[in-house]
């Protein structure tokens, strides 16, 4: 049985039989007092003579028999185990992790870490998070496919590229399956995928890690407008659905859901000329130079993160940034007929100051505007040969995004690092546990 089914009216004086390990142990003269962790993360109180606790220690595996008890003491729900027989697995060594610990340490003994309950709790909305979205692609007649993570080039810029060596030749860690996404719309229809995408970040910030899950989708067909409204109903799906699942978890995170359940379509649509305008008025900057000079926020800057703060910190919803300069996107970005300059995209800024959570829009479909804009990156077009081979046959208007599970899961639990969403991170400076 596991720690919550315990926890019923119905079982008190009843016997059960609870596996799990001593999350907390407070030993008194007579009696010892066990906070048993199952393997679900549930937690139940379990007292026990202090003979039989003795060999106990903190992470020791145990078996605990006894009746249940109805007790408003107990912490955790009001309920505990009178233990009348013990079974020993394993006494654990002693625990290197204490209740008070650097997020350094933390992170070293991430294999350990990730048995508190605070990661439990985040893993498990994470868990929620990706069933929902998985369902609500299946729901919508999306499919699911799977891209390589071996690749020959870039996607989002040379400079984030991980390099590897293939047998005798160069390739690189996948930085997003788009552009094999593209390839498959001709003969699957709407595709999408979740697949490790990887970035040599040489940042240290709290929302980018080395490797990070990506959901990626796209479909033949689609216009901008097609893609927001796919991305907004998928997102809003995705919390609305992980917020009921998992009240437990996000009270326990002191996670206030309030603004979260606001979380419906439609999210606005704000055009990059007038977030420009806004920041203007505000007295925003722009880093231009690399030691950090900086101006006023211009037409054609990209937006940065405090930028992207200032823009949501007084919404619920996300918005949507719509229409980027060509310039601050990659070669596959679909010029905007009616906007010289500007393309068919956007991205999605997560309320609150939590910032970009998705990219997507329509792509380039003409061959001779794509390997023009390859050149212009300085890409060379040979290394595409087969992409562009989608632009020679039957090319259609078509279009999709990205979003990345992480920073989704971030802004969902509100935990500071997205370190802590995931259970093994990998960063500039950590590729261990
Ligand atoms: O904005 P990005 O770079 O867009 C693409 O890769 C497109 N090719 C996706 C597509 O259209 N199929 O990445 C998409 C999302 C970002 O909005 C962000 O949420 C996440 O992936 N992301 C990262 N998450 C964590 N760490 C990083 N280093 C990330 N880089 C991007
Ligand atoms: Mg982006």
């Amino acid at each position: 049985m596991r720690a919550n089914e315990v926890k019923s009216p119905e079982l008190a004086g009843k016997e059960v039989t609870v596996r799990g390990w001593v999350h907390r142990l407070r030993k008194q003269k007579e009696n010892a007092f066990v906070l048993l962790r199952d393997d679900r993360g549930g937690v139940i109180q379990c007292v026990m003579s202090a003979d039989k606790a003795a060999p106990l220690t903190i992470e020791s595996s145990i078996e605990v028999t006894g009746t249940v008890s109805q007790d408003a003491r107990a912490p955790e729900g009001g309920f505990e185990i009178k233990c009348s027989n013990l079974k020993i697995y394993n006494i654990a060594a002693e625990y290197p992790i204490g209740e008070y610990q650097s997020d350094e340490l933390l992170l070293d003994k991430r294999h350990l870490a990730l048995r508190t309950r605070r990661m439990i709790a985040i893993t498990k909305i994470r868990a929620s998070v990706l069933q929902h979205g998985r369902q609500w692609f299946v729901q919508n007649g999306w499919m699911e496919v799977t891209a390589p993570t071996i690749v020959k080039g870039a996607v989002e810029g040379g400079s984030t590229l991980f390099k590897l060596r293939y047998f005798d030749e160069d390739a690189y860690l996948s930085q997003s399956a788009q552009l094999y996404l593209e390839a498959m719309i001709f003969s699957l229809g709407p595709v999408w995928s979740l697949a490790p995408s990887f970035r040599a970040e040489k940042s240290r910030t709290v929302r980018h890690l080395a490797e990070f899950s990506h959901l990626e989708a796209e479909a033949p067909w689609f216009t901008l407008d097609d893609i927001l409204k796919a991305e907004e109903q998928l997102v809003s799906y995705v919390i609305q659905n992980t917020i009921k699942e998992r009240a437990e978890e996000l009270a326990f995170l002191k996670r206030d859901v309030t603004d979260l359940k606001k979380v419906e379509p439609p999210f606005e649509r704000v055009p990059y000329g007038k977030a420009i305008e806004i920041l203007r008025a505000r007295g925003f900057q722009s880093v231009v130079h690399e030691d950090g000079a900086k101006r006023a926020i211009e037409f054609g800057d990209d937006l940065s993160i405090e930028s992207e703060r200032e823009l949501t910190k007084d919404a619920d919803r996300p918005i949507f940034v719509v229409g980027y300069p060509l310039a601050v996107k990659p070669f596959y970005v679909k010029e905007d007929p009616d906007r010289p300059g500007l393309g068919l995209t956007a991205d999605m800024l997560a309320p609150r100051g939590f910032g970009e959570i998705t990219s997507g829009g329509q792509r380039e479909d003409d061959i001779n505007s794509i390997t023009a804009r390859m050149q212009k990156e300085g890409l060379d077009p040979n290394a595409y040969e087969w992409y562009l081979d989608l632009r020679r046959y039957g090319s259609v208007p078509h279009g999709g995004f990205g979003l990345g599970i992480e920073r989704l899961v971030r802004w969902i639990t509100d935990v500071q690092d997205i370190k802590d969403t995931v259970l093994f991170p990998r960063t500039m400076s950590r590729a261990s546990p």
